[in-house]
């Protein structure tokens, strides 16, 4: 795995090439008609992305379908994941021309294209609040997705090991432990959740729960609308969850990254859309890990307000 630097008063972790981009990001010119996904890796951003994108774009499920999501939106950080290793397992696939065209898209900077694509523009990021813009909620819209830290835990160990240049070869507890203990990309976890919570009634955000969004999918369709100004048909609603059950989505070229396995980035047996299941931890934690995780949890909710819709079973 690659090199990490702590960055901030809060200390988050990231890959040392972040370091490169972290002052762009944060100095990213910002427009009133923009809207940002924010989330912790994993916590549901993609199903997110699509929902938000497809309620300002009216429904316009054609365009949805045949535009890659990763064009719809830039997602800002990425440039950190292309570091040599990412660069070497592209080398391996590509030669010549083919090659430099590929090169030539690592080297174009989310936030350079963003000051060239006309408005509304749609931003992802899974970078904490603070290292974004500080005038971020006073300019555009954000919609901030929480998931229990259990599942994301699940899902970013499989997806480190979906991403070949990540080169993860440890077991799950092993990356569970560097979890917790604020070893990971842009842990401390609950550090990026509380800066989102804490700003939960500022009008330009809207915190949802992935959770929430499993259970009652059309009423947090109506929350999305309502936050972005439009009034949605329930005609379109349902079409919209149609559109979002899992089986669709795991088979939607334009959103399961499944285009980046010709560059030789994604690893036999794993997939970006997976199960998308709350709960799911419940297989990967034993006993000790359970403790574990609950005396985390409790540790740090304890100073505040914020509560998980999936963790009724906890006392804090
Ligand atoms: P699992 O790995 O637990 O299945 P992100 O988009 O932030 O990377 O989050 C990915 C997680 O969201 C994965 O969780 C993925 O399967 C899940 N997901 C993606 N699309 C979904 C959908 N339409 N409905 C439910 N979960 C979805």
């Amino acid at each position: 795995m690659s090199k990490f630097i702590r960055i901030g008063p809060k200390g988050y972790s990231a890959p040392k090439e972040y370091e490169k981009y972290a002052a762009s990001i944060y100095n990213m010119p910002l427009r009133p008609r923009d809207t940002v996904v924010a989330t912790y890796q994993r916590s549901g951003t993609t199903m997110t992305q699509e929902l938000v994108w497809l309620i300002a774009k009216d429904f316009d499920f054609e365009t949805a379908k045949s535009t890659l999501l990763t064009q719809r939106y830039q997602f800002v950080e990425m440039p950190m994941f292309i570091d040599d290793e990412a660069k070497k397992v592209v080398e391996k696939q590509f030669t010549g021309e083919k090659a430099e065209e590929m090169f030539k898209i690592f080297e174009m900077l989310p936030v350079e294209i963003l000051a060239k694509t006309p408005d509304p523009r749609f931003i992802k990021t899974h970078v904490p609040l603070s290292l974004l813009p500080p005038n971020l909620l006073d300019t555009t819209k954000v919609v901030y997705v929480a998931r229990d830290p259990r599942d994301v835990a699940v899902s970013s160990y499989h997806h480190a090991k979906l991403f070949v240049p990540i080169g993860l070869y440890s077991d799950f507890k092993q990356f569970w432990n560097m979890f917790i203990n604020g070893l990971f990309t842009f842990t401390p976890y609950f550090e990026h959740i509380k800066e989102a919570w804490e700003k939960r009634h500022h009008p330009n955000l809207l915190f949802l729960f992935y959770e929430d969004l499993k259970k009652d999918l059309p009423s947090n369709i109506r929350r999305i609308a309502k936050f972005l100004g439009k009034e949605p048909s329930e005609e379109q609603i349902l079409g919209l969850c149609d559109h979002m059950k899992i089986d669709n989505f795991k088979n939607n070229k334009a959103v399961n990254f499944e285009d980046m396995r010709v560059c030789g980035l994604l690893a036999e047996g794993e997939r970006f859309i997976r199960q998308g299941k709350s709960g799911g931890w419940r297989d990967y934690f034993d006993e000790e890990m359970t403790k574990q995780a609950e005396s985390w949890i409790i540790e740090n909710l304890r100073d505040t307000d914020l509560r998980f819709p999936s963790m009724q079973d906890i006392q804090i």
